[in-house]
């Protein structure tokens, strides 16, 4: 598989031209001075005190006091990987995007993450993956942010901070790390059934993969094509692992914690070093941009629902294969900042609003993370393509800009760069009619909850559910309230009595009696029997 993704000189492309920042015979300081040691301090006699006067030691320990910067403030701990996307063209119906036409082979670079534990915390603890991409596309950089997982816990992104909050480590203590087996996390998620779903994902075989290399990825938002003549296509975009969807049993998970916190992160970089690249296909399920915005009676704009690929099959569109190690891990897998406003002409945003809140969230905390408003200028964020804005200054400005002030049209600068409308390459949002009373209140669609977490638990084989269930039972055993298990038992009466049973008889309770609550079940979804396509079986 290696040598179609290797350069004509036999070095794997996609990586960038490591540039050794550093050189010379001789130790200096940061100024260029050359220095005699750098591993004593200078002081008054050999037994005699340090002086403040030192400035080699106090430029070297202060440089060393600013090395860490903040950690993501979610999907703290990650590993990535270059490469190369290869498209089909099978999408150039649907899309206008350069890089998704025929042949065109793009450089990308791939972070994958753990959601709720620090950057220290061990690979193979139950949890959601981030699958994070960035298309150095020849029209600009194209992110697709997604997770292993296709559905999220939330429907409105004003709650991502509550639900984080009731994911990560309780704020005495910060235990536990990266685990759901905490009273806020199942409080949370019993309260908010919406996150049902999204929870039985996690509690079922895809909470704990056997490698970045066997997970499947999702863009979970319904995003909006947009073709040459100005057509439109709503699609959920797709990653299919080629070596197929794998995961670790809990013994296993709970083991290699243990013995190998690292696990996920060695098995990409070894595999990749030894030439078994990895590859996925990359596809989209295709649905008709109607005003409604639904398709066979599914909410669209919903990002707790999937629509099963029986309803609308994952058409390939693309391959990626991951062919290079970062060199650095600081400068890159540390310092990429990934975006869901990235854009590329062909690819536009839906109305979900938790996509909404997403398309502010990333920019602003990055402008924390990396220290100010210019970290696009970072190599590993930089677009391959030229880049003419008109952003000055601030913090960890790299560049030196000559000319007038940036504004147009500028009637000093002879060389004011030109606009570009839709025919020459700008980006020009869909003009999609806007309409509605100003409330904060969901649709009546987002109301159900449990049809699509009963059609996943009806879909698994009996192994599957014997996992499931198993997860529930562990992680419910580390609830100290009665009152909170016994809630989550209710919601998972909502689902399957039997599901129910066996949870509560793991946990020593009485499982609970009674008609569930009403719900409003997607119509389309008593198309779709017992079978699940995007199972890891
Ligand atoms: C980071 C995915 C929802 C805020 C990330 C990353 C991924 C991701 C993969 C890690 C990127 C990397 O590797 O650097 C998703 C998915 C979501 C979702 C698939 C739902 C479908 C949200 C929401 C918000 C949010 C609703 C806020 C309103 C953040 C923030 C970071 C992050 C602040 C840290 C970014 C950084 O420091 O560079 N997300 N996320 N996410 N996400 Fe999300």
């Amino acid at each position: 598989r290696g040598p179609d993704y290797l350069s004509p000189t036999g070095q794997p492309t996609g990586a960038p031209q490591a540039t050794r920042a550093q050189g010379g015979p001789y130790l200096t300081n940061a100024q260029g001075v050359r220095l005699p040691d750098t591993d004593h301090s200078l002081k008054a006699g050999s037994r005699g005190p340090v002086l403040l006067r030192d400035h080699h030691l106090r430029e070297k320990i202060t440089h060393f006091d600013h090395e860490r910067i903040p950690e993501r403030v979610v999907h703290a701990r990650g590993a990535a990987a270059h490469g190369i996307f290869r498209a089909y063209g099978t999408a150039s119906n649907i899309t206008k995007a350069a890089f998704l036409a025929e042949g065109v082979e793009t450089p990308v670079f791939v972070r994958f993450s753990t959601v709720l534990g620090s950057r220290g915390s061990a690979d193979t603890v139950r949890d959601t993956r981030g699958f994070a991409t960035k298309f150095y596309t020849s029209e600009g950089v194209f992110d697709l942010v997604g997770n292993n997982i296709p559905v999220f816990f939330i429907q409105d992104a004003i709650k991502f901070p509550d639900v984080i909050h009731a994911g990560k480590p309780h704020p005495d203590r910060e235990i536990p790390q990266a685990q759901s087996a905490h009273d806020t996390f199942w409080d949370f998620v019993s309260l908010h059934t919406e996150a049902t779903h999204h929870t039985m994902w996690n509690m079922s075989d895809r909470g704990i993969p056997r490698s970045f290399r066997t997970m499947e990825g999702f863009g979970v938002h319904t995003f909006r094509l947009v073709a040459a003549d100005g057509g439109t296509a709503l699609v959920k975009f797709h990653w299919k692992p080629k070596a197929g969807v794998h995961s670790l049993v809990w013994e296993e998970a709970q083991l290699i914690s243990g013995i190998d916190p690292d696990f996920h992160r060695r098995d990409l970089a070894d595999a990749i070093e030894s030439g078994i690249f990895p590859e996925w296909e990359f596809g989209v399920q295709v649905f008709p941009d109607t005003p409604e915005q639904t398709f066979e009676g599914i909410d669209l704009l919903d990002p707790t629902k999937i629509v099963p690929e029986e309803l609308a099959p994952v058409q390939p569109i693309g391959s990626m294969a991951l062919t290079a190690n970062p060199v650095n891990f600081f400068a890159e897998t540390e310092q990429v900042a990934f975006h869901v406003g990235h854009l590329v002409p062909g690819i536009d945003v839906t109305d979900d609003p938790l996509l909404a809140g997403r398309l502010f969230s990333y920019l602003d905390t990055q402008i924390t993370r990396l220290g100010g408003p210019n970290f696009a200028q970072l190599p590993i964020n930089r677009p391959h393509n030229q880049t003419n804005d008109m952003l000055r200054d601030g913090m960890h400005q790299t560049a030196v800009h000559t000319g007038v002030a940036p504004y147009r049209p500028n009637s000093l600068d002879g060389g004011c760069p030109f606009t570009a409308g839709a025919a020459e390459g700008g980006y020009v949002e869909v003009p999609v009619p806007v309409q509605g009373a100003r409330v904060r209140e969901a649709p009546p669609s987002f109301d159900d909850h449990f049809s699509q977490p009963r059609m996943f638990w009806l879909s698994m084989s009996p192994v599957e559910r014997d996992h499931i269930v198993g997860a529930y039972t562990f992680e419910l055993s580390k609830v100290t309230e009665t009152a909170i298990r016994e809630r989550v038992l209710r919601v998972l009466a909502e689902i399957d009595a039997e599901l129910c049973r066996q949870v509560a008889e793991g946990l020593g309770l009485p499982a609970p009696t009674g008609s569930p609550a009403q719900v409003r079940p997607s119509p389309a979804l008593s198309q779709v029997g017992r079978t699940w396509p995007t199972t890891g079986r």
